[in-house]
């Protein structure tokens, strides 16, 4: 029988079900779409879709054997795939199994920690700019959401964070952060640990952790700390639209967030997910293509005068130096598209590492709208109806999270 589904968690998830609140789940696609749809209509043919720190090269080529091999067996739940794929995890990574839950990506077990954890009396505490999902989920559980500014050098500033409320639920350390792609170091990870408030929970999302030299935070587990690990299919492992991601903690914590919910997942993507781990090969191969591209971006742009912030991630930001929204809308004029603008830093944009020839295209259009008024490619949108494309697609409590045009 599936762990997930054992006796004894039902009857503590039923337990908890009392306390339970329902939340939608706010995904990075989503908000590049929103921002898509403000500026202009969904991408077309050939479009250049650098918004949602996507990874061009999708699955790896086992991968997608794996799942073409598998598909007459999609009328199958086969949970003990599931087993499999935790097991394996867990093996490699010095866990057991119990520590791992395997969810339908990473969005799903980052809202329902941040439900599980923050309420009306216990805030959640971020850094600014930062992934804005647990921010959406806090919303809520009714908690107070305290917004840390990076520090100097774009790391999570933990002196901040630790001391930011000393009732706090969650500390959310995004690692590499998304938007930035700058790491926090392990000493800072530690000195949170070791001074977060009491009974609080560290929640570590290693999204990007393959394409950066961060140091992951998987022994904070075996060592059962009070931390929470998200790990994602979608970045590294190219497998965003297959959709498989783990929460990985003390059983205790874990216990907690599976009453929000447990579904049983899609075989496709835990057979993916399965035979990419079973590759060694494949996240160094990737992270290698992922930093070539990203540094010969770099190149570029510092060859040019622009100015940006080094990132260790398949991501970077701009700081254009005029409203960030008038450059997306630009470039999407162009068949560019690149996301997005967070409120704090209003002329930055955050875009994501494409392929070579995706970078090139990048370039390109990057430099005329930079020499050219910006502001004209927008005129011949109606205001309105440009407020109102930016929201349609996102659920109302995240609406005032994104930066709207100015
Ligand atoms: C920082 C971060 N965490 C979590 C996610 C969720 O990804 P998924 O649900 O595809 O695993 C994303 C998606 O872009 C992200 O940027």
């Amino acid at each position: 029988m599936n762990r997930s589904f054992s006796r004894r968690s039902f009857f503590g998830m039923a337990a908890a079900a009392t306390a339970v609140a329902a939340v939608p789940i706010l995904t990075e696609p989503q908000l590049a779409r929103a921002q898509r749809r403000r500026i202009a209509h969904d991408y077309g043919p050939d479009s250049v879709r650098i918004d949602a720190n996507e990874n061009p090269l999708g699955p790896c080529s086992g991968a997608c054997a794996v799942m073409a091999s598998l598909l007459p067996e999609g009328g199958r739940y086969d949970m003990e795939m599931t087993d499999k794929l935790v097991a394996t995890f867990a093996a490699q990574e010095g866990l057991k199994p119990e520590n791992v839950l395997a969810y339908a990506g990473s969005s799903e077990p980052l809202h329902y920690t941040v439900l599980a954890f923050t309420s009306g009396d216990h805030s959640l505490v971020v850094a600014d700019p930062s992934y804005e999902a647990p921010m959406y989920a806090a919303k809520f559980s009714g908690a107070k959401i305290v917004k840390v500014p990076l520090a100097a050098d774009y790391s999570h500033d933990v002196r901040a964070m630790v001391s930011a409320d000393p009732s706090a639920g969650v500390l959310y350390l995004c690692n590499p952060n998304n938007p930035t792609g700058t790491i926090t170091s392990r000493a800072d990870i530690e000195y949170a640990l070791a001074n977060k408030p009491r009974g609080s929970i560290l929640l570590i999302d290693e999204a990007y952790i393959h394409f950066s030299d961060a140091t992951p935070n998987l022994d904070l587990v075996k060592a059962g700390k009070d931390v929470i690990v998200l790990r994602t299919f979608s970045k590294v492992y190219g497998m965003a639209g297959l959709r498989c991601g783990f929460a990985i903690g003390r059983p205790d914590l874990l216990a907690k967030i599976q009453a929000y919910g447990m579904n049983s997942m899609p075989i496709l993507a835990v057979a993916a997910a399965t035979s990419s781990l079973e590759t060694p090969d494949l996240v160094p191969q990737r992270r290698k293509i992922n930093t070539d591209i990203r540094s010969s971006v770099f190149e570029w742009l510092t060859a040019n005068n622009y100015k940006f912030i080094p990132s260790q991630a398949n991501h970077f930001m701009i700081d254009t130096g005029r409203p960030g929204h008038d450059v997306i809308a630009a470039m999407a004029q162009r068949n560019v598209y690149i996301g997005r603008v967070w409120p704090v830093w209003p002329t930055y944009v955050r875009v994501t590492v494409g392929t070579h020839s995706d970078m090139d295209k990048f370039q390109t259009a990057f430099k005329e709208v930079m020499t050219g008024p910006t502001a004209s490619a927008l005129r011949s949108y109606d205001p309105a109806e440009l407020a109102a494309m930016g929201t349609r697609d996102l659920p109302r409590h995240a609406r005032g999270l994104v930066a709207s045009r100015v």
